[in-house]
């Protein structure tokens, strides 16, 4: 591996600067992404490994950024579970058979990787072959939270209704659910790690609407458990994210992963300081700081690099993933900022 500097960060090793990369960095602010996107849909572009190989290696030729992570989405093993996903246009995600009941949950399938969504891990060889070493590669999942709740809630969700009336009236059911999801999530994970995956993040984008308590009840131990389940069998550090999650963070570190997202609106010597300065850290600035202007931008990085102190094990990113219209000159600013300003 020519730059490790991320893996060494997941580690918690002494690096030369502080490594960057950015949530959703294969993209639609990126043009060359828009152009390629023009001409076939979302999941067609997911599908072709060769369209999802390029759109992968886009941000690192052009942004240069320290790691990549292989073009996919968290929703794409929900297919073969027998979930009927679509990406309606300016809609995001719509689940036309949601699950609500107990037989709904049998209905669902337990998936093979490697026989069902063989698109994946091609697209993970072709990109690794073309990286030849030149940064690490970053495969994911969605984590079985924020999984879940697509699959009752149907879409995107406000108020979680759904996905919490279950959890609370219908315990079994949440966890037969929590369960089947998480054995086919090591699955998913575990074919990533075998194809050439370096490291893996879970992704919980919408955990931050759980109290502690239903958090440690009804999630901490299915998360625990795909993350325990790696541990096992893959041999490669576990990224954990979330958003909204300052009161969950002490919890989300039980689960045990390598490093712990943190999302802007907690400062990030703060977050650390919950989580354990045994754990790494990524984040964590605010994706609209992009917006600004790269007098600002520098100043928000510099005080997210003295939060992080010089000590071994932060990662740099977003808080949260890269909005489509973010301005590319401010984005390739904030990774060379980063990177001179943290040179050590
Ligand atoms: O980080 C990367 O560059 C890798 C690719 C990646 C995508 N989705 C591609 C994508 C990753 C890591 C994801 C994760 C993902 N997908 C999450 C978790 C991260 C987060 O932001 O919280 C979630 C919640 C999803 C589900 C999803 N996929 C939504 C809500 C949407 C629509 C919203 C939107 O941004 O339009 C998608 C579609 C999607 N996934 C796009 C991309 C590039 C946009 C598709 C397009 O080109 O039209």
């Amino acid at each position: 591996m020519r730059n490790d500097q991320f893996l060494k960060a997941c580690r918690r090793e002494k690096t030369d600067y502080t490594p960057v990369w950015l949530m959703r960095q294969a993209g639609r602010y990126l043009k060359e992404y828009r152009k390629i996107r023009s001409k076939v849909d979302f999941l067609t572009m997911c599908k072709t490994p060769d369209l999802a190989a390029e759109v992968t290696l886009q941000p690192i030729d052009i942004i240069g950024v320290d790691a990549a992570i292989i073009f996919a989405d968290i929703l794409l093993p929900l297919e073969p579970m027998g979930i009927n996903l679509e990406f309606a246009k300016n809609e995001g995600p719509v689940i036309n058979n949601p699950v609500r009941s107990s037989n709904d949950v049998d209905a669902l399938r337990h998936i093979n990787t490697d026989e069902e969504l063989p698109f994946l891990p091609e697209a993970i060889r072709i990109v690794k072959k073309e990286l030849n070493g030149k940064v690490p590669l970053i495969g994911f999942s969605g984590a079985p939270f924020t999984l879940a709740s697509y699959i009752i809630e149907g879409g995107g969700s406000r108020n979680y209704i759904h996905a919490k009336k279950m959890m609370y009236t219908e315990p079994e059911t949440w966890n037969k659910l929590m369960d089947k999801i998480s054995t086919v999530i090591i699955n998913y994970l575990l074919a990533q790690i075998n194809a050439g995956a370096e490291t893996v993040q879970l992704f919980d984008s919408w955990v931050g609407c759980l109290s502690v308590k239903d958090y440690q009840q009804y999630v901490l131990p299915h998360s625990k458990k795909i993350i325990d389940g790696i541990k096992k069998e893959g041999n490669v550090p576990i990224i954990h994210f979330g958003t909204n999650t300052t009161t969950l963070l002490p919890s989300m570190k039980k689960a045990g992963g390598d490093v712990l997202g943190l999302d802007w609106r907690i400062n990030l010597d703060e977050g650390w300081e919950k989580i354990g300065f045994d754990t790494s850290v990524q984040g964590n600035i605010d994706p609209v700081i992009l917006f600004s202007n790269p007098e600002l931008i520098e100043d928000r990085v510099k005080d997210i690099l003295k939060r992080a102190g010089g000590r071994p094990g932060h990662i740099f990113n977003l808080g949260h993933g890269i909005l489509p219209e973010t301005p590319v000159d401010n984005v390739k600013a904030l990774v060379n900022m980063v990177h001179e300003l943290s040179a050590k």
